[in-house]
Protein backbone atom coordinates (compact mmCIF):
# COMPACT_ATOMS: atom_id res chain seq x y z
CA UNK A 1 0.00 0.00 0.00
CA UNK A 2 1.15 3.91 -0.41
CA UNK A 3 2.67 5.14 2.44
CA UNK A 4 0.96 8.11 2.22
CA UNK A 5 -2.79 9.09 2.28
CA UNK A 6 -1.92 12.31 -0.59
CA UNK A 7 -1.58 11.80 -4.38
CA UNK A 8 -1.22 13.96 -7.00
CA UNK A 9 -4.46 14.56 -9.34
CA UNK A 10 -5.18 16.93 -12.21
CA UNK A 11 -8.08 18.61 -10.61
CA UNK A 12 -10.71 20.86 -12.37
CA UNK A 13 -12.39 22.67 -9.13
CA UNK A 14 -15.14 23.95 -10.96
CA UNK A 15 -16.86 24.18 -14.05
CA UNK A 16 -15.37 27.37 -16.48
CA UNK A 17 -11.80 26.83 -14.17
CA UNK A 18 -9.00 24.83 -16.05
CA UNK A 19 -7.08 21.24 -14.83
CA UNK A 20 -4.73 22.03 -12.49
CA UNK A 21 -2.35 19.65 -10.60
CA UNK A 22 -3.66 19.51 -7.20
CA UNK A 23 -3.35 17.06 -3.81
CA UNK A 24 -6.08 14.97 -3.23
CA UNK A 25 -7.00 11.78 -1.03
CA UNK A 26 -6.00 8.01 -1.78
CA UNK A 27 -9.06 6.05 -2.43
CA UNK A 28 -9.53 2.86 -0.48
CA UNK A 29 -10.30 -0.69 -2.16
CA UNK A 30 -13.12 -2.12 -1.36
CA UNK A 31 -14.66 -5.97 -2.44
CA UNK A 32 -13.29 -6.54 -5.49
CA UNK A 33 -11.43 -4.36 -5.97
CA UNK A 34 -7.35 -3.45 -5.79
CA UNK A 35 -5.75 0.17 -5.28
CA UNK A 36 -3.35 0.86 -8.08
CA UNK A 37 -0.23 2.89 -8.58
CA UNK A 38 -1.10 4.53 -12.14
CA UNK A 39 2.42 4.16 -14.20
CA UNK A 40 0.89 4.98 -17.71
CA UNK A 41 -2.75 7.08 -18.53
CA UNK A 42 -3.81 7.58 -21.88
CA UNK A 43 -5.55 10.71 -22.74
CA UNK A 44 -9.03 10.43 -24.70
CA UNK A 45 -10.88 13.28 -26.64
CA UNK A 46 -13.76 13.00 -23.57
CA UNK A 47 -11.15 13.97 -21.25
CA UNK A 48 -11.53 17.61 -23.11
CA UNK A 49 -15.32 17.21 -23.95
CA UNK A 50 -16.23 16.61 -20.20
CA UNK A 51 -15.12 21.11 -19.79
CA UNK A 52 -17.47 21.72 -22.88
CA UNK A 53 -19.92 19.01 -23.87
CA UNK A 54 -20.08 16.67 -21.91
CA UNK A 55 -19.69 18.99 -18.58
CA UNK A 56 -23.61 18.46 -17.48
CA UNK A 57 -22.52 14.56 -17.16
CA UNK A 58 -19.49 15.74 -14.31
CA UNK A 59 -20.26 13.64 -11.14
CA UNK A 60 -19.01 16.19 -8.52
CA UNK A 61 -15.98 18.70 -8.08
CA UNK A 62 -13.31 18.39 -7.75
CA UNK A 63 -13.71 16.30 -10.40
CA UNK A 64 -11.04 14.33 -12.12
CA UNK A 65 -11.14 12.78 -15.86
CA UNK A 66 -9.03 10.02 -16.69
CA UNK A 67 -10.44 6.91 -18.42
CA UNK A 68 -7.77 4.39 -19.14
CA UNK A 69 -4.39 3.85 -17.53
CA UNK A 70 -1.93 0.82 -16.78
CA UNK A 71 -0.63 0.08 -13.48
CA UNK A 72 0.83 -1.47 -10.66
CA UNK A 73 -1.22 -3.22 -7.95
CA UNK A 74 0.07 -1.67 -4.37
CA UNK A 75 -3.13 -3.18 -2.23
CA UNK A 76 -5.71 -6.00 -2.74
CA UNK A 77 -9.07 -5.80 -1.24
CA UNK A 78 -11.65 -8.39 0.48
CA UNK A 79 -12.50 -11.25 -1.78
CA UNK A 80 -9.55 -11.16 -4.18
CA UNK A 81 -7.74 -13.85 -5.39
CA UNK A 82 -6.80 -13.07 -9.27
CA UNK A 83 -4.43 -10.40 -8.75
CA UNK A 84 -1.66 -9.72 -5.96
CA UNK A 85 0.62 -6.87 -4.90
CA UNK A 86 2.77 -6.25 -7.75
CA UNK A 87 1.02 -7.33 -10.90
CA UNK A 88 0.72 -4.87 -14.16
CA UNK A 89 -2.57 -4.67 -15.27
CA UNK A 90 -4.71 -2.68 -17.95
CA UNK A 91 -8.32 -1.28 -16.94
CA UNK A 92 -10.50 1.67 -17.86
CA UNK A 93 -10.97 4.28 -15.00
CA UNK A 94 -13.34 7.05 -14.96
CA UNK A 95 -16.75 8.42 -14.07
CA UNK A 96 -16.05 8.92 -10.63
CA UNK A 97 -13.26 9.99 -8.31
CA UNK A 98 -11.90 6.38 -7.14
CA UNK A 99 -11.54 5.83 -11.18
CA UNK A 100 -10.38 8.45 -12.47
CA UNK A 101 -6.99 7.97 -14.21
CA UNK A 102 -5.46 11.33 -14.04
CA UNK A 103 -4.02 10.79 -10.72
CA UNK A 104 -1.15 8.93 -9.17
CA UNK A 105 -3.07 6.12 -7.59
CA UNK A 106 -7.08 4.85 -8.28
CA UNK A 107 -9.38 1.98 -7.52
CA UNK A 108 -10.31 -0.59 -10.06
CA UNK A 109 -12.47 -3.46 -9.88
CA UNK A 110 -10.47 -6.80 -10.60
CA UNK A 111 -13.79 -7.98 -12.96
CA UNK A 112 -12.45 -5.04 -15.06
CA UNK A 113 -9.02 -5.79 -15.55
CA UNK A 114 -5.93 -7.67 -17.27
CA UNK A 115 -2.65 -8.34 -16.55
CA UNK A 116 -0.27 -6.98 -19.32
CA UNK A 117 1.72 -9.62 -20.99
CA UNK A 118 5.83 -9.11 -20.55
CA UNK A 119 5.79 -8.31 -24.89
CA UNK A 120 3.70 -5.13 -24.05
CA UNK A 121 4.87 -2.23 -22.08
CA UNK A 122 3.24 -0.46 -19.26
CA UNK A 123 3.07 2.69 -21.95
CA UNK A 124 1.75 0.41 -24.32
CA UNK A 125 -0.85 -1.09 -22.47
CA UNK A 126 -2.30 2.27 -21.10
CA UNK A 127 -3.39 2.81 -25.07
CA UNK A 128 -5.74 -0.30 -25.53
CA UNK A 129 -8.78 -0.69 -23.25
CA UNK A 130 -10.58 2.34 -24.12
CA UNK A 131 -10.50 2.17 -28.46
CA UNK A 132 -10.81 -1.68 -28.16
CA UNK A 133 -14.28 -1.49 -25.38
CA UNK A 134 -15.43 1.20 -27.61
CA UNK A 135 -15.05 -0.88 -31.04
CA UNK A 136 -16.13 -4.40 -29.11
CA UNK A 137 -19.44 -3.31 -27.42
CA UNK A 138 -20.72 -1.18 -30.16
CA UNK A 139 -20.90 -4.61 -32.72
CA UNK A 140 -20.92 -7.64 -30.16
CA UNK A 141 -22.62 -6.43 -26.75
CA UNK A 142 -25.78 -9.01 -26.87
CA UNK A 143 -26.75 -7.94 -23.00
CA UNK A 144 -27.17 -4.07 -24.77
CA UNK A 145 -29.53 -4.65 -28.15
CA UNK A 146 -32.75 -3.13 -26.60
CA UNK A 147 -31.11 0.58 -26.28
CA UNK A 148 -29.48 0.83 -29.10
CA UNK A 149 -26.02 0.85 -27.89
CA UNK A 150 -24.86 -2.49 -29.85
CA UNK A 151 -25.56 -4.57 -33.16
CA UNK A 152 -25.87 -7.34 -31.07
CA UNK A 153 -23.95 -9.78 -33.24
CA UNK A 154 -22.42 -12.62 -32.09
CA UNK A 155 -18.66 -12.03 -31.11
CA UNK A 156 -16.08 -13.86 -33.03
CA UNK A 157 -15.46 -15.67 -30.10
CA UNK A 158 -18.31 -17.13 -29.84
CA UNK A 159 -19.49 -20.45 -31.68
CA UNK A 160 -21.99 -18.57 -34.17
CA UNK A 161 -19.52 -15.90 -34.76
CA UNK A 162 -16.23 -17.69 -35.18
CA UNK A 163 -17.06 -18.35 -38.48
CA UNK A 164 -20.31 -15.83 -39.73
CA UNK A 165 -17.74 -12.97 -40.68
CA UNK A 166 -15.07 -15.01 -42.94
CA UNK A 167 -15.15 -13.42 -46.06
CA UNK A 168 -17.91 -10.53 -45.58
CA UNK A 169 -16.55 -7.28 -46.16
CA UNK A 170 -16.31 -4.29 -43.80
CA UNK A 171 -16.05 -0.31 -43.94
CA UNK A 172 -14.46 1.40 -40.80
CA UNK A 173 -14.20 5.05 -40.85
CA UNK A 174 -11.12 6.61 -39.39
CA UNK A 175 -9.36 3.87 -38.92
CA UNK A 176 -6.17 6.04 -37.80
CA UNK A 177 -7.79 7.15 -34.33
CA UNK A 178 -7.56 4.83 -31.24
CA UNK A 179 -10.73 3.67 -32.10
CA UNK A 180 -10.48 2.69 -35.75
CA UNK A 181 -7.43 1.11 -35.11
CA UNK A 182 -9.02 -1.52 -32.55
CA UNK A 183 -11.89 -1.77 -34.95
CA UNK A 184 -9.72 -3.22 -37.85
CA UNK A 185 -8.06 -5.24 -35.51
CA UNK A 186 -11.13 -6.69 -34.46
CA UNK A 187 -12.71 -7.10 -38.04
CA UNK A 188 -8.89 -9.38 -38.74
CA UNK A 189 -9.82 -11.41 -35.33
CA UNK A 190 -13.46 -11.60 -36.85
CA UNK A 191 -12.30 -12.45 -40.20
CA UNK A 192 -13.91 -10.08 -42.56
CA UNK A 193 -12.62 -9.42 -45.56
CA UNK A 194 -11.52 -6.77 -47.06
CA UNK A 195 -11.16 -4.29 -44.02
CA UNK A 196 -11.56 -1.21 -45.67
CA UNK A 197 -10.66 2.31 -44.00
CA UNK A 198 -10.37 5.96 -44.33
CA UNK A 199 -7.64 7.79 -43.12
CA UNK A 200 -4.63 9.87 -44.06
CA UNK A 201 -2.59 7.74 -46.76
CA UNK A 202 0.50 8.54 -44.62
CA UNK A 203 -1.02 6.35 -42.40
CA UNK A 204 -1.60 3.57 -45.06
CA UNK A 205 1.10 1.03 -44.64
CA UNK A 206 0.66 1.30 -40.62
CA UNK A 207 -3.06 0.18 -40.80
CA UNK A 208 -2.22 -2.55 -43.16
CA UNK A 209 -0.02 -3.63 -40.55
CA UNK A 210 -3.11 -4.15 -38.05
CA UNK A 211 -5.37 -5.57 -40.77
CA UNK A 212 -6.67 -3.21 -43.34
CA UNK A 213 -6.85 -4.44 -46.53
CA UNK A 214 -7.40 -1.02 -48.35
CA UNK A 215 -7.30 2.52 -47.17
CA UNK A 216 -8.83 5.44 -48.73
CA UNK A 217 -7.79 8.61 -48.80
CA UNK A 218 -10.39 10.50 -45.95
CA UNK A 219 -10.29 13.35 -47.97
CA UNK A 220 -11.75 12.02 -51.08
CA UNK A 221 -15.47 13.32 -51.58
CA UNK A 222 -18.43 11.31 -50.78
CA UNK A 223 -18.87 10.05 -54.01
CA UNK A 224 -15.46 9.18 -54.52
CA UNK A 225 -15.63 7.16 -51.65
CA UNK A 226 -18.58 4.89 -52.40
CA UNK A 227 -17.25 4.56 -55.98
CA UNK A 228 -13.65 3.22 -54.66
CA UNK A 229 -16.14 1.15 -52.17
CA UNK A 230 -18.30 -0.14 -55.13
CA UNK A 231 -14.87 -1.32 -57.05
CA UNK A 232 -13.51 -3.45 -54.10
CA UNK A 233 -16.93 -5.02 -52.64
CA UNK A 234 -19.11 -6.02 -55.86
CA UNK A 235 -17.36 -8.63 -56.88
CA UNK A 236 -18.04 -10.47 -53.66
CA UNK A 237 -20.79 -10.03 -50.64
CA UNK A 238 -22.86 -6.20 -50.40
CA UNK A 239 -21.19 -3.93 -47.77
CA UNK A 240 -23.65 -5.13 -44.68
CA UNK A 241 -21.23 -3.65 -41.74
CA UNK A 242 -19.66 -0.55 -41.51
CA UNK A 243 -18.05 0.99 -38.01
CA UNK A 244 -17.82 4.88 -38.06
CA UNK A 245 -14.63 5.82 -35.20
CA UNK A 246 -14.95 9.70 -36.25
CA UNK A 247 -18.70 9.73 -36.18
CA UNK A 248 -18.65 13.73 -37.26
CA UNK A 249 -21.70 15.21 -39.41
CA UNK A 250 -19.00 15.07 -42.53
CA UNK A 251 -18.61 11.08 -41.93
CA UNK A 252 -21.93 9.48 -40.95
CA UNK A 253 -23.80 10.61 -44.43
CA UNK A 254 -20.84 8.48 -46.53
CA UNK A 255 -20.90 5.89 -43.18
CA UNK A 256 -24.58 5.01 -43.94
CA UNK A 257 -24.97 5.38 -47.97
CA UNK A 258 -21.83 2.96 -48.14
CA UNK A 259 -24.21 0.20 -47.02
CA UNK A 260 -26.64 -2.26 -48.75
CA UNK A 261 -30.47 -2.41 -47.71
CA UNK A 262 -30.47 -3.94 -44.02
CA UNK A 263 -27.16 -2.86 -43.61
CA UNK A 264 -25.85 -2.10 -39.81
CA UNK A 265 -23.67 0.61 -38.52
CA UNK A 266 -22.22 2.02 -35.50
CA UNK A 267 -21.35 5.54 -34.80
CA UNK A 268 -19.36 6.77 -32.17
CA UNK A 269 -20.77 9.96 -31.90
CA UNK A 270 -24.71 10.49 -31.77
CA UNK A 271 -26.23 9.73 -34.71
CA UNK A 272 -26.51 12.67 -37.15
CA UNK A 273 -27.57 11.07 -40.35
CA UNK A 274 -30.12 14.31 -41.92
CA UNK A 275 -33.66 12.50 -43.39
CA UNK A 276 -33.11 13.14 -46.99
CA UNK A 277 -30.31 10.80 -46.89
CA UNK A 278 -32.27 7.70 -45.26
CA UNK A 279 -34.51 5.86 -47.33
CA UNK A 280 -37.67 4.60 -46.42
CA UNK A 281 -37.76 1.29 -45.69
CA UNK A 282 -34.16 0.39 -46.33
CA UNK A 283 -33.63 -1.60 -42.91
CA UNK A 284 -30.67 -0.06 -42.45
CA UNK A 285 -30.19 -0.22 -38.44
CA UNK A 286 -27.60 2.67 -37.12
CA UNK A 287 -25.84 2.15 -33.13
CA UNK A 288 -24.53 4.36 -30.98
CA UNK A 289 -22.71 2.71 -27.87
CA UNK A 290 -21.24 3.75 -24.54
CA UNK A 291 -17.47 2.08 -24.74
CA UNK A 292 -17.03 1.56 -21.14
CA UNK A 293 -16.95 -0.96 -18.73
CA UNK A 294 -19.18 1.45 -16.56
CA UNK A 295 -22.05 1.92 -19.05
CA UNK A 296 -25.37 0.09 -18.74
CA UNK A 297 -25.16 -3.45 -19.39
CA UNK A 298 -21.82 -3.21 -20.22
CA UNK A 299 -20.40 -4.89 -17.39
CA UNK A 300 -20.63 -8.50 -17.79
CA UNK A 301 -19.67 -8.07 -21.57
CA UNK A 302 -16.05 -6.19 -20.13
CA UNK A 303 -15.67 -8.86 -17.92
CA UNK A 304 -15.96 -10.95 -20.61
CA UNK A 305 -13.40 -8.91 -22.85
CA UNK A 306 -10.84 -8.37 -20.07
CA UNK A 307 -10.40 -12.30 -19.28
CA UNK A 308 -9.72 -12.41 -22.93
CA UNK A 309 -7.19 -9.54 -23.06
CA UNK A 310 -4.03 -11.04 -21.65
CA UNK A 311 -4.06 -13.73 -24.57
CA UNK A 312 -4.73 -11.16 -26.91
CA UNK A 313 -2.28 -8.64 -26.11
CA UNK A 314 0.44 -11.47 -25.75
CA UNK A 315 -0.26 -13.14 -29.27
CA UNK A 316 -0.54 -9.71 -30.83
CA UNK A 317 -3.98 -10.16 -31.64
CA UNK A 318 -4.41 -6.70 -30.19
CA UNK A 319 -1.67 -4.09 -30.57
CA UNK A 320 -1.61 -1.41 -28.86
CA UNK A 321 -1.49 2.11 -29.87
CA UNK A 322 1.87 4.09 -30.64
CA UNK A 323 2.48 6.30 -28.03
CA UNK A 324 3.86 9.81 -27.43
CA UNK A 325 4.84 10.23 -23.56
CA UNK A 326 4.20 13.64 -22.85
CA UNK A 327 6.23 16.03 -20.19
CA UNK A 328 6.23 16.82 -16.52
CA UNK A 329 3.56 14.03 -15.36
CA UNK A 330 0.15 15.17 -15.08
CA UNK A 331 0.89 18.70 -15.87
CA UNK A 332 1.48 17.89 -19.05
CA UNK A 333 -2.05 16.76 -19.77
CA UNK A 334 -3.38 19.75 -20.44
CA UNK A 335 -1.49 21.16 -23.47
CA UNK A 336 -1.99 17.34 -25.05
CA UNK A 337 -5.91 17.77 -24.67
CA UNK A 338 -5.25 20.81 -26.62
CA UNK A 339 -3.15 19.00 -29.48
CA UNK A 340 -6.43 16.77 -29.47
CA UNK A 341 -9.19 19.19 -29.28
CA UNK A 342 -7.24 20.86 -32.29
CA UNK A 343 -6.75 17.84 -34.26
CA UNK A 344 -3.06 17.92 -34.52
CA UNK A 345 -2.52 14.48 -33.37
CA UNK A 346 -2.36 11.62 -36.15
CA UNK A 347 -2.70 7.60 -35.86
CA UNK A 348 -0.88 8.01 -32.01
CA UNK A 349 -1.95 7.52 -28.29
CA UNK A 350 -1.02 10.59 -25.69
CA UNK A 351 -0.13 9.12 -22.36
CA UNK A 352 1.04 10.57 -18.95
CA UNK A 353 3.36 9.49 -16.09
CA UNK A 354 1.25 10.91 -13.05
CA UNK A 355 4.50 9.01 -11.02
CA UNK A 356 6.44 12.18 -12.68
CA UNK A 357 4.27 14.59 -11.58
CA UNK A 358 6.06 16.96 -9.12
N1 LIG B 1 -19.02 6.27 -27.83
C1 LIG B 1 -17.97 6.03 -27.04
O1 LIG B 1 -18.07 5.36 -26.01
C2 LIG B 1 -16.63 6.57 -27.44
C3 LIG B 1 -15.47 6.02 -26.86
C4 LIG B 1 -14.22 6.49 -27.29
C5 LIG B 1 -14.18 7.52 -28.23
N2 LIG B 1 -15.33 8.04 -28.70
C6 LIG B 1 -15.28 9.12 -29.70
O2 LIG B 1 -14.69 8.56 -30.86
C7 LIG B 1 -14.00 9.56 -31.56
C8 LIG B 1 -12.60 9.03 -31.85
O3 LIG B 1 -11.90 8.89 -30.61
P1 LIG B 1 -10.38 8.40 -30.63
O4 LIG B 1 -9.84 8.46 -29.27
O5 LIG B 1 -10.33 7.11 -31.37
O6 LIG B 1 -9.75 9.57 -31.51
P2 LIG B 1 -8.24 9.87 -31.89
O7 LIG B 1 -7.40 8.66 -31.77
O8 LIG B 1 -7.82 11.09 -31.17
O9 LIG B 1 -8.44 10.25 -33.44
C9 LIG B 1 -7.41 10.89 -34.16
C10 LIG B 1 -7.49 10.40 -35.60
O10 LIG B 1 -8.74 10.75 -36.16
C11 LIG B 1 -8.59 10.66 -37.56
N3 LIG B 1 -9.61 11.49 -38.21
C12 LIG B 1 -10.00 12.75 -37.89
N4 LIG B 1 -10.96 13.17 -38.74
C13 LIG B 1 -11.19 12.17 -39.61
C14 LIG B 1 -12.06 12.00 -40.74
N5 LIG B 1 -12.90 12.96 -41.13
N6 LIG B 1 -12.02 10.84 -41.41
C15 LIG B 1 -11.17 9.84 -41.03
N7 LIG B 1 -10.30 9.95 -39.99
C16 LIG B 1 -10.32 11.10 -39.29
C17 LIG B 1 -7.19 11.17 -37.83
O11 LIG B 1 -6.71 10.32 -38.86
P3 LIG B 1 -5.48 10.69 -39.82
O12 LIG B 1 -4.34 10.96 -38.90
O13 LIG B 1 -5.28 9.47 -40.65
O14 LIG B 1 -5.88 11.90 -40.60
C18 LIG B 1 -6.45 10.99 -36.49
O15 LIG B 1 -5.36 10.11 -36.58
C19 LIG B 1 -14.03 10.82 -30.68
O16 LIG B 1 -15.05 11.68 -31.13
C20 LIG B 1 -14.39 10.27 -29.32
O17 LIG B 1 -15.04 11.22 -28.49
C21 LIG B 1 -16.55 7.59 -28.34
Amino acid sequence: MSSTVTQKALVLPALGEHYAVADISIHAPGPGEVLVKIESTGLNPIDWKMLTTYSASIYSFPFVAGHEASGTVVEVGPQVDSLAVGDIIVFQGGFSLRRATFQQYCVVPVVHAAKVPSNVSPDEAATVAEGLMTALVGLYNTTAELNGKSLSLPPPWSPEGATKYIGQPVFILGGASSVGQNAIQVAKLAGHSPIITTASLHNAAFLQSLGATHVLDRRLSDDAILAELRTLTDSGAPLSLAYDAIALPETQPVAYRALAEGGRLVVVLPEQIPQEVKTPGDGKTVVFPFGHVCGPGNSEFGAEVFARLFDWLEKGVIKPNKVEILPNGLAGIPGGLARMEANKTSAVKLIAHPQETL
